[in-house]
């Protein structure tokens, strides 16, 4: 007699190749200096709302950006600019930590260029989507999740593909490199208010979710 799958049982979804979820890659301290970091970065560029090309749809999440270059969204497109999109002030240093974290993970021959900093308040999300504005797209994209628990989705480079969903905690970090580096990928949805991390630290009272995702943006050398 034939042996059948249950019913409803799929074998999962394999995961990208390149694709790493570093659990616990922060431990709490660890969570809280680099918190402080972010909060003085958001001192410096206060978050904006950034808007999708040509509707001009605004986006759940707030942004704001460190580094070198920072990534905007409004009405004129997605972009690399070197300054605040309000404020006009070129964007805030990194924080050491964050480059010392792409050097460990990516062992990439050039440093990082661009950090966004995503905020999820009460019911943001971030629909699929591939990371596509880089011009050097053999460089991993490297992300660190700081607050309340997100549940990530990884497909594969079709937006029609299949996916695969896990959650990220205050801590975590992952890597696109590889294959998984141009796979569909966003965020469903945040337990908002279940790690309380955030609203523990002077300047983001708010709580909810950061993500910080770092990226080269123009070829080394
Ligand atoms: C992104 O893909 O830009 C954000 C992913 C995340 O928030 O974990
Ligand atoms: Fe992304």
């Amino acid at each position: 007699m034939a042996v059948r799958q249950p019913p409803g049982r799929r074998a999962p979804v394999p995961l990208p190749d390149g694709f790493l979820h570093l659990a616990g890659h922060f431990d709490a301290a660890a969570q809280r200096t680099l918190l402080a970091d972010v909060a003085a970065v958001i001192d410096a560029a206060p978050f904006f709302r950034p808007t999708m090309p040509r509707t001009g749809q605004p986006l759940s999440v707030m942004m704001t950006n460190c580094g070198p270059l920072g990534w905007v969204s409004d009405r004129d497109g997605y972009r690399y600019q070197v300054d605040h999109p309000v404020t006009g002030r070129r964007w805030p240093t990194f924080p050491a930590a964050l480059t010392q974290l792409w050097s460990e993970v990516t062992g990439y021959a050039a440093g990082p260029e661009a950090c966004l900093v995503n905020w999820y308040g009460e019911g943001a999300r971030m629909g699929l989507h591939v990371d596509a504005d880089e011009h050097a797209p053999d460089a991993p994209v490297v992300s660190v999740s700081l607050g309340d628990p997100a549940l990530f989705r990884i497909g594969g480079p079709a937006r029609r593909g299949r996916t695969r969903s896990l959650w990220l905690a205050s801590g975590d970090v992952v890597v696109l490199g590889g294959g998984a580096r141009h796979c569909y990928h966003g965020v469903d949805r945040v337990r908002f208010g279940e790690n309380g991390l955030l609203a523990s630290v002077p300047g983001l009272a708010a709580g909810g979710r950061i993500n910080l995702t770092l990226r080269r943006v123009t070829p080394p050398g």
